[in-house]
Parts: C-alpha cells; sequence; structure tokens
C-alpha cells in the first residue's frame, strides 16, 4: 500500500474512532467474536502510538456503548475484561509518553476491577501534557446530552445560573465529551455509515471518514489516509470560502 502524504502542519486537532467491526472479522475466520475484540485491542495499541507520534493533541475512542450493554453478558465480560488488560498493559507506555487519559460516559456502570484500574490512570496520569486519550466508555451521546441538560436544570433550580444564560458554550462547557474540543476528524471502520449514538453535540462540524475496513484490520497507514482525506476537504462552517468577496 502507498502510505499516503499527511501534512503535519496540518493535523486535525481532534480526532474521534468508531472501531467497529471486530466481530465480522471474527465471524470470517470462523472464530469466537471475542477473538476480534482482542485482535481490535491490539489494533488500538498501534493507533494511540501513531497517533501520538503524529502529534494528534487529542484522540477519542468509541470503545464501548450504553447500547452495548444488552449484548450476551460473555461478550460483554470479555469486553471488560480486555478494557482492563489494555489499561494494566498500556499503564507504562502510557506514563513514560506523557498521555493524559480520561474516559467519558456513564463509567459508574463499568464493573468495579474495571473502574478501579481505569480510575487509577485517570488520576496518574491527569498532570500528563502530551496526547490526551479519551476512552468512550458505556457512553451514549443521547445520554450524555440528558445528564447534561438535569445538571443544568438543577442548576437552574439553585439559582445558580439564569435560563437566558444557557447557550452553546455553557453547554460545551457542561459537556464532559467537548473537554478537548469539537472533533474534527471522525473515522469510523467496519462499513457502516452512521454515528450509532456516538458523538451527537461535537461532531457538528466534524469531517466524516467511513472505511470499510474492519477495525482489526485497520492499520496505521489506512489512519494516514483517513488523514489525508480530511486535509482534502474544504471546512466552511456554514460559511463561503471559494469565492473571495463576492
Ligand atoms: C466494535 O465491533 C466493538 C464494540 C462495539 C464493542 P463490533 O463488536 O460491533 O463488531 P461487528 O460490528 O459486530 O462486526
Ligand atoms: C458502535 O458500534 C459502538 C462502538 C464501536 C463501541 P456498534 O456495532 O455498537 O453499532 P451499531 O449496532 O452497528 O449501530
Ligand atoms: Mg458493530
Amino acid at each position: 500500500m502507498k502510505v499516503p502524504l499527511v501534512d503535519l502542519r496540518r493535523l486535525p486537532k481532534h480526532v474521534a474512532i468508531i472501531m467497529d467491526g471486530n466481530g465480522r472479522w471474527a465471524e470470517l475466520r470462523g472464530l469466537p467474536r471475542t477473538a476480534g475484540h482482542r485482535e481490535g485491542s491490539r489494533a488500538v495499541r498501534r493507533i494511540v502510538r501513531a497517533a501520538r507520534r503524529l502529534g494528534i493533541q487529542a484522540l477519542t475512542l468509541y470503545a464501548f456503548s450504553e447500547q452495548n450493554w444488552a449484548r450476551p453478558p460473555e461478550e460483554v465480560a470479555a469486553l471488560m475484561e480486555l478494557l482492563r488488560e489494555f489499561l494494566i498493559s498500556e499503564r507504562r507506555e502510557i506514563l513514560d509518553h506523557r498521555i493524559r487519559l480520561r474516559s467519558i460516559g456513564r463509567t459508574e456502570r463499568l464493573p468495579a476491577h474495571v473502574r478501579e484500574v481505569l480510575r487509577a490512570l485517570e488520576e496518574e496520569s491527569s498532570g500528563c501534557d502530551g496526547m490526551t486519550l479519551v476512552l468512550a466508555l458505556s457512553y451514549g451521546g443521547r445520554e450524555e446530552l440528558a445528564d447534561c441538560m438535569r445538571l443544568i436544570a438543577q442548576e437552574v433550580l439553585r439559582g445558580v445560573i439564569h435560563p437566558q444564560a444557557i447557550d452553546e458554550a455553557l453547554i460545551d462547557c457542561r459537556l464532559p465529551s467537548m473537554a478537548e474540543g469539537a472533533v474534527d476528524l471522525l473515522i469510523r471502520t467496519g462499513g457502516e455509515q452512521r454515528l450509532s449514538n456516538f458523538l451527537l453535540w461535537n461532531s457538528a462540524y466534524a469531517e466524516l471518514v467511513f472505511s470499510s475496513k474492519l477495525w482489526p484490520e485497520f492499520e496505521v497507514e489506512d489512519f494516514y489516509s483517513a488523514i489525508a482525506e480530511f486535509q482534502s476537504r474544504e471546512r466552511r462552517f456554514g460559511r463561503i470560502f471559494s469565492h473571495q468577496n463576492l
């Protein structure tokens, strides 16, 4: 494969990935779906490393959705175990490279053995000034918005904020997924062209890149291609840039 040219001066600041296709990768090989998740966690390692080496400021990964709890309990348990293994095995690399690890989502729903290692690494890496790696766990975009609205309603009730003060900037400040700013580039692997309840508010102006590759076979070159594709797009944000001073 020809390695696509990435312009290091025009990198997306915030990249988000819907890592889809683990189950199909395994099924195509006659393996249990969990084997696909295991292979998928290898892809996570290489893409995180590639993003850090490129100099991406923030990478948000959709690792487990709020809706994924409805999968068979054995699959959920395997995913939780892999998550725990990932956090333990990557701890050294994360800290050595000054990666700040954060999580978004209803993480209180995660089993205690995962929550503990997650909290510990979030705490340990909180002062790191390298790339921020955000794991979306038990995450749903609609749930995040509902949680945020509830918090704002409580603040209004307590008289802390006036309803007139509720605007886009205030919501940006209240949404955990907005802490690293809006997503510039959103990649989805696995061939489906939908958001599946991922970052609804902050992908408003994200450039969407869909890859037909299944997540376990998503290589560093595919990541570079997605960035090159992003760099070939003209982001207009509703304005007109191509016809000057019309
Ligand atoms: C993505 O792969 C991983 C998670 C949703 C946790 P899938 O498990 O959705 O794989 P497919 O889409 O069934 O192939
Ligand atoms: C989205 O993939 C969730 C993650 C990648 C974690 P899904 O496989 O759950 O989404 P649908 O069911 O195809 O919409
Ligand atoms: Mg899927």
